[in-house]
């Protein structure tokens, strides 16, 4: 077993651990919430609706329920001991009606991973409510819902963030992906989620003090809403996904080589951004980049593109047109705004002999050096068969397709990103077990 691997089965079950201690402490609090059964009966419906009507975002297998604010209210309403105890019962037999099929070990398995991942945001949320000064209605019955407030939005961002280091710690230790990396991906996709959970928690606290046990019923509106905003949010991001995989493969269609090469050159683009620990909004894009790169050359021929021998000087022409071109097309929709320079500047050379603008080191981006060193790469050594080879050349071996990324280190290529695709080989060769013969 790889260490890494190790790591994440202790942490893992360290997590399951406390959150299992956390959902003990509820339930041996819960003595004074036994005359409120209906309505904590009333709550564990909504939280299992929520749970059995989640929004899968798209291009992730994270999937985001509207399950929070009901826990939240829950909360306000009745206190820590219960939402402790309701919640992870009701998230629980969710798991068991969604998952039925599965065996008996994979279901326990996932009702204590998501009891932990249940309790321990919840336990964070509620001892920074009443740390910071906030009272529950059930405790404290005249309790002006304005002075609900601000502990409540101190106490979601708390438990936003400990949510977001839970997961990401998870998920670092268990790929290896850069933790910096993870921890803004996690929090982006839980924002949106604990940002209906304000607005929601309070709605519910007023209705509940105005109305009690039927307030609880009127507080299903806002989940509707709610659900309502993550499934629009939802369709556009699968909209623009559509869009990025329409555009990349339209080339696809009539090149076996075209296909292979864009993909490899997405994934190793991602791959080298990454090891160089790239800000986030070029991490989001640049995998898109990789698949576009190329895209100017829907108007150059496939008698120039596919020429084994000799190009003319107009061909040639023709052929270094392609990243202004790509980028004019790029240009047209907003969602690329930010791709357009790295794609123009794909060829472009540190030395200030690249193509279309010639521009110097100083003046490239980053990315557009990121995408180069995937690309020359690529080029020169191609994909697994012979199907994805360039047709005009013979391909060279991965060693010697190093060899000449290092040689070309800080004329032809940016030295920062040649070292880090190194070490991204480097990487890869340990992980496949195997020396590379460089
Ligand atoms: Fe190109
Ligand atoms: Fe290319």
């Amino acid at each position: 077993m790889r260490p890494l691997a190790k790591a994440f089965v202790y942490y893992k079950n360290l997590t399951l651990l406390v959150g299992l201690a956390i959902f003990v402490w509820a339930v041996a609090h819960m003595g004074q919430e036994l005359p409120h059964l209906p309505e904590l009966a009333l709550f564990f419906l909504i939280i299992l609706v929520g749970e059995l009507l989640p929004v899968t975002i798209p291009g992730s297998n994270i999937d985001v329920t509207v399950t929070i604010p009901a826990i939240m209210s829950l909360f306000l309403s009745h206190g820590s001991p219960a939402a402790l105890t309701v919640a992870p019962l009701s998230i629980i037999v969710g798991v068991m009606i969604v998952h039925r099929k599965q065996n008996f070990r994979w279901l326990v398995d996932m009702s204590s991973y998501n009891t932990a991942m249940c309790t321990i945001p919840i336990g964070v949320a509620s001892w920074v409510y009443y740390f910071v000064g906030g009272h529950t209605i059930e405790a404290s019955p005249d309790v002006a819902v304005a002075s609900m407030f601000i502990p409540l939005f101190i106490a979601i961002i708390a438990s936003t963030v400990a949510n977001a280091i839970i997961f990401t710690t998870g998920l670092s230790l268990n790929s290896g992906d850069p933790w910096r990396l993870s921890f803004f991906q996690s929090l982006r996709w839980f924002a949106p989620n604990f940002i209906v959970t304000a607005p929601s928690g309070i709605l519910f606290a007023m209705l509940y003090k105005q109305f009690g046990f039927y307030g609880v019923l009127m507080m299903i509106v806002p989940f509707i809403v709610g659900r309502q905003a993550l499934n629009m949010y939802s369709e556009q991001m699968a909209a623009y996904m559509e869009t990025v995989t329409t555009l990349g493969s339209y080339m696809q269609h009539y090149h076996a080589y075209t296909k292979g090469h864009l993909e490899r050159v997405a994934s190793m683009s991602d791959k080298i951004a990454k090891q160089m620990g790239l800000p986030y909004q070029s991490l989001m894009f640049i995998r898109e980049a990789g698949l576009l790169h190329d895209i100017g050359k829907v108007g150059v021929s496939e008698e120039i593109l596919d020429n084994t021998g000799k190009l003319s000087d107009d061909d040639w022409n023709t052929i270094r047109q392609h990243p202004a071109r790509g980028a004019e097309i790029l240009a047209q929709m907003k969602h690329f705004e930010r791709i357009v320079p790295w794609v123009r500047g794909h060829h472009e050379r540190p030395d200030g002999k690249g193509y279309p603008d010639g521009l110097s080191a100083n003046d490239l981006s980053i990315e557009a050096a990121v995408i180069a060193v995937a690309d020359s790469f690529d080029a020169m050594v191609g994909g697994p068969d012979e199907e994805t080879q360039r047709v005009y050349r013979v391909p060279k071996t991965k060693g010697q397709g190093i060899d000449e990324l290092r040689y070309g280190s800080g004329t032809q290529f940016d030295p920062r990103v040649v070292k880090a695709f190194m070490q991204v080989m480097d990487r890869e060769e340990i992980e496949n077990g195997r020396q590379h013969t460089s």
